[in-house]
């Protein structure tokens, strides 16, 4: 490919990510390997977790696959624990590294929005304003669970945006005895279906559907949305962001700069050094549950 600056770059794909590093063969990038994909979600590099990269032989292999073909920086896509591994590997053996911020979770710290999460977002969202028309028809309360193992930001948006009563996530403490009451104070007055979204990491929807049944009586189903959250057509923001991201990655590395994601934040492209990137996301909660409280 040619920079801006009609610099020649020759890209290889390392296909499975870190575990493609234990391979020796790559292979190089050219127009073709990349056309009619930018209406595609998932990976086209599959990339996935490599439990022996983090061990010395795996970073020993992986070196010498990046000796033997010449490579001269790493371009990470992923979100924290990429860039953790990126972190431990690439300053270790002095390889120019940058980041850029793909995750569906959102969880990469410094940065507002990663790639992938708001076709993620918009996806549950569909699925939540559908269950929306049986639990009203029904007069049902719904539990439905969205992704997130650690970081609640998927639950949190679409819990905001779908006009949904309760959200329950890893970042906050809640009794579901206190989320029982309220349905029952609600339904006292009249209100007849609730939808609570639930994060993976907070619990699962069939114990937490079930518990509610238990306490309130009242009909309770659960909805796991799982991996579809993690497909589909991308929305026109990822789309962008993966555009600009990966322009400004290429340019970061012929630059000089190394151990540093890009990313987005305040509506701008920025740097934001591995470090800072791997520690933990805080989320402003309180404005978020205070807004979806106003709203029920
Ligand atoms: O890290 C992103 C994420 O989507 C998490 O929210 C989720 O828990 C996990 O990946 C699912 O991973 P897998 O498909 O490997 O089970």
């Amino acid at each position: 490919m040619r920079t801006a600056t009609n610099q020649k770059v020759e890209v290889m794909g390392v296909f499975r990510g870190w575990w493609g590093l234990m391979n020796e063969e790559l292979k190089v990038f050219d127009h073709r390997s990349v056309s009619g994909i930018i209406n595609q979600g998932g990976t086209i590099l599959k990339t996935t977790r490599c439990q022996e990269f983090s061990t010395a032989e795996g970073e020993k292999r992986a070196l010498n696959t990046i000796q033997k073909n010449k490579i001269e920086g790493l371009i990470v896509i992923g979100g924290n624990g990429s860039f953790s591994a990126a972190h431990k590997f690439c300053p270790k053996f002095k390889i120019p590294c940058i980041g850029i911020a793909a995750s569906i979770d959102n969880d990469v710290n410094g940065i507002d929005v990663t790639i992938g999460v708001d076709t993620a977002v918009n996806t549950a969202l569909n699925a939540i304003d559908n269950i929306r028309d049986t639990a009203t028809s029904m007069e049902r309360i719904y539990v439905v669970e969205v992704m997130g193992r650690d970081c609640g930001f998927i639950a949190l948006a679409v819990a905001l945006a779908g006009g949904c009563e309760e959200v329950l996530i890893p970042e906050k403490k809640f009794d579901l005895n206190d989320v029982c009451h309220n349905i029952v104070q609600g339904n006292l007055k009249g209100k007849i279906s609730w939808i609570i979204v639930v994060a993976e990491g907070a619990g699962k929807a069939e114990d937490i559907a079930r518990q509610i049944k238990e306490i309130t009586t009242l009909d309770t189903r659960p909805v796991v949305l799982g991996h579809i959250q993690r497909g589909g057509r991308p929305t026109a923001m990822s789309r962008d962001l993966a555009l600009r991201l990966g322009y400004e990655a290429v340019n970061c590395l012929l630059r000089g700069e190394t151990d540093k994601a890009v990313g987005m934040s305040a509506g701008k492209v920025c740097l934001v050094d591995f470090e800072t990137a791997i520690k933990k996301k805080e989320i402003k909660l309180e404005k978020i549950y205070e807004l979806i409280k106003i709203l029920t």
